[in-house]
């Protein structure tokens, strides 16, 4: 039995819009990312890593190596270097701390398997990793623990993270009908196309320029400088095209700190590219966490209380900590809502943030449950939700700066036929296939940030933008391009967007789905402002969108240009600021195999006014991939014995391939948010993933009355 054609939807014709504006530089390769670049007497580093999991160095050989064809150095922790400036976690596992200790080459202890013990800088690449074969290390090794936690007794608090109770504790105990039940989600991986990478080049010895894979060019220079004692004005950091990240990119590693203190040593400079192997520990993962979630309604489906543990995994060096329970307390208008949320230290790399950092895992457990609810309660799930919206924010009694959520639900329960969902789990057997149909939503707070943008309009009619943020891929530069040209009414192809330079303008990391709202919304300020300076000097009488050229000309100017810094204003801080999304999933299951078949998505986002339908629906796509992938393929495997990963490849560590996705339909509602910036325009890069997993997890058991709580939801699981 086949599926429908596996086809992603057709552009609908209300999305026209513009295309990507690198677009053809990146599909005919002259987008040139980090590792592409090629200074002179470039050299090529290469790291060895632990074969055990926890214990110390006892002898490295590096002899071997060092006397291989090509090899310039090799760094271990006996003669490396001393990184002048290491950090330590200012605040150890609050979530918005960026870097903790980014050490490599310190001393002889190992924290994680493959952790870096030495590394080997050749004149090619093939010589290098050559080199890194011949080193030997030999150990003194200890136990190590690597097993997830179980629940959240063993865990430490972290900061910020102590239990919390809006209402009364625990309330959903003594609610008339109730559930309670654990979900786990493994550590998943972001593995983008592009691999870390990192040249780093000296001139002298403080002046230091990198070619980096990095989510914020400044944030990444502010902390190379601390790193080396460096001044900021002397840390060059480029990342003008970035090939996915997901969360992977948001900080500095400490294979960044190698490469650049090999380039000091071998005084030329020093390309380091990790291996995908390395990806698995190098730079992060969405940790394994365990929740439980206990929840209660009343007969008629008001909910009582819901109280929401989790325990993540953290590594032994430093904190991790995330939000997974934060969706519990905000995404319903409940009156009881207990949290408690613990970090457990394993000898493991540090996790990091990664796509719905939090919410996607505390989405999974919520929504999950609250579906599990709807057929105690036998309510249909989108009315169960709808009796329980929440009108103002729950936790603050903060009124919203826009919510159309149940316009949401509604626009995504009509186009997946939702009226076809038999309310009886495992009642729709068709053509030798269960049919089941799901929804899980999600909610991710709508961020604007400081940014600053230069806006430059030359005498041919262009206009040039420039601020220092990155774009990993959502298409920053085109939504810019559409900001500006409607702004000015000028043609987009007169707009030139310059980024991914450190000196460039101020502007945050690309994160936290704020780009769009806070880059944006500099954008349109200095654009306005710009436009306002040639009216000034057109005086009376000039028209709206004036000839700006011909201005230049007729005052004798080369150019005219503004520098706008711009932020949310304090009145938009009297609101509750959100992006909200609802994912609508049909999924065929067979009976005999357990293979599980996504038949069609549907997502509908919340996310203010759309300044660019084209890369808006690429984003939701990609955001709805990515939740498949975590539904039912995404699981980094550790082999206990060895605290080794066994599928650290592609090969093995499953994500969707095109043959697993089906016709996926992203829709808006497209209203704009009065508060957040001119455009109305909130983010959308995290709330596209959230609550698909749930969505996925909710069809699966529609379709055969099996609640999988544990994910990926794998045809074992189901048979
Ligand atoms: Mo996102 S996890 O802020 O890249």
């Amino acid at each position: 039995m086949m599926m429908e054609e596996a086809t992603i939807s057709a552009i609908p014709t209300s999305a026209e819009g513009l295309s990507r504006i690198d677009g053809r530089a990146k599909v005919t390769g002259a987008a040139k990312y980090s590792a592409e670049y090629k200074p002179d007497g470039m050299t090529y580093a290469v790291l060895v890593g632990s074969t055990i999991t926890k214990g110390t160095i006892a002898t490295i050989d590096i002899k071997a190596a060092e006397k291989a064809p090509g090899v310039l150095a090799v760094v271990t922790y006996l003669n490396s270097p001393k990184v002048p400036g290491h950090q330590k976690a200012k605040n150890p596992g609050k979530p918005e701390a960026k870097s903790g200790p980014i050490k490599i080459f310190d001393d002889s202890k190992i924290l994680y398997n493959n952790h870096p013990v030495a590394m080997v800088i050749a004149d090619t690449f093939e010589r290098a990793q050559y080199a890194a074969s011949l080193v030997k290390a030999t150990y003194n090794k200890e136990a190590h623990d690597t097993h997830p936690p179980e629940d959240i007794s063993k865990g430490k608090e972290p900061w910020g993270g102590k239990e919390t109770t809006r209402g009364t504790k625990d309330a959903w105990q003594n609610a008339p009908v109730k559930l309670e039940q654990e979900y786990t989600i493994p550590n998943e991986f972001h593995n983008p196309m592009e691999l870390h990478a990192i040249i780093a080049k000296w001139d002298g010895d403080d002046k230091l320029t990198v070619w980096d894979k990095t989510q914020g060019v400044q944030a990444t220079r502010g902390d190379i400088a601390k790193a080396f004692k460096l001044k900021n004005e002397n840390v060059q950091v480029n990342s003008k095209f970035v090939g996915g990240a997901f969360g992977s990119a948001l900080q500095v590693w400490p294979h960044e700190i190698a490469a650049i203190l090999g380039a000091k040593l071998v005084n030329r400079p020093v390309k380091l590219v990790l291996s995908r192997p390395d990806m698995f520990t190098a730079v992060g993962y969405r940790p394994y966490t365990w929740q439980k979630i206990g929840m209660g309604a009343t007969a008629d489906g008001k909910l009582v209380g819901i109280t929401h543990q989790a325990a993540g995994q953290t590594s032994s060096y430093e904190d991790f900590a995330e939000g997974p329970v934060n969706t519990s307390k905000g995404l319903y208008a409940c009156p009881n809502v207990t949290t408690h949320y613990k970090i457990v230290s394993l000898d493991v790399g540090t996790p990091t943030w990664m796509r719905g950092p939090g919410e996607a895992t505390g989405a999974f457990a919520l929504e999950s449950a609250l579906d599990e609810l709807s057929y105690k309660l036998k309510i249909d799930p989108i009315k169960l939700r709808l009796i329980n919206y929440a009108k103002v924010d729950p936790e603050d009694g903060k009124p919203y700066s826009s919510k159309y959520l149940d316009e949401a639900y509604e626009m995504g329960a009509k186009q997946i036929g939702w009226d076809n969902r038999k309310a009886e789990p495992a009642a729709n057997l068709h053509n030798g296939w269960l049919v089941g149909y799901g929804m899980g939503g999600g909610m991710f707070g709508a961020y604007r940030d400081k940014a600053s943008v230069k806006a430059i309009m030359g005498a041919n009619g262009m206009l040039t933008l420039q601020t220092a943020v990155s774009d990993i891929g959502p298409g920053t530069g085109t939504a810019m391009t559409l900001i500006a040209a409607k702004e000015l009414g000028i043609s987009p192809d007169k707009v030139i967007f310059e980024m991914g330079d450190s000196s460039l303008p101020e502007a945050p990391m690309q994160g936290g789905s704020a780009t769009t709202a806070t880059v944006g919304g500099a954008v349109y300020d200095a654009c306005r402002d710009l436009k306002q300076k040639f009216q000034k000097l057109i005086g009376n009488g000039g028209s709206d969108n004036p000839d700006y050229a011909k201005v230049l000309k007729d005052n004798n100017l080369p150019s005219l240009d503004v520098t706008v810094q711009s932020s949310l204003g304090s009145e938009g801080r009297k609101y509750s600021m959100q992006s909200w999304s609802v994912h609508f999933t049909k999924v065929l299951v067979h009976p005999t195999t357990g293979v599980v078949k996504v038949d069609k998505v549907v997502c509908v986002a919340d996310s203010g006014s759309i300044v660019s339908p084209k890369t808006a629906r690429s984003q939701i796509v990609g955001g709805a991939i990515g939740g498949i992938g975590m539904a039912l393929m995404e699981e980094g495997v550790i082999d206990q014995r060895y605290g080794r990963y066994v599928n650290n490849n592609l090969a093995d560590y499953h994500v969707p391939v095109n043959a697993d996705i089906p016709q996926i339909e992203a829709m808006f509602v497209n209203k704009p948010d009065p508060q957040i910036n001119a455009m109305g325009a909130k983010g959308m890069g995290e709330i596209a993933l959230i609550g698909m997993s749930a969505a996925i997890a909710n069809a699966v058991y529609n379709s055969t009355g099996k609640r999988v709580r544990d994910l990926p939801i794998t045809p074992d699981k189901l048979i």
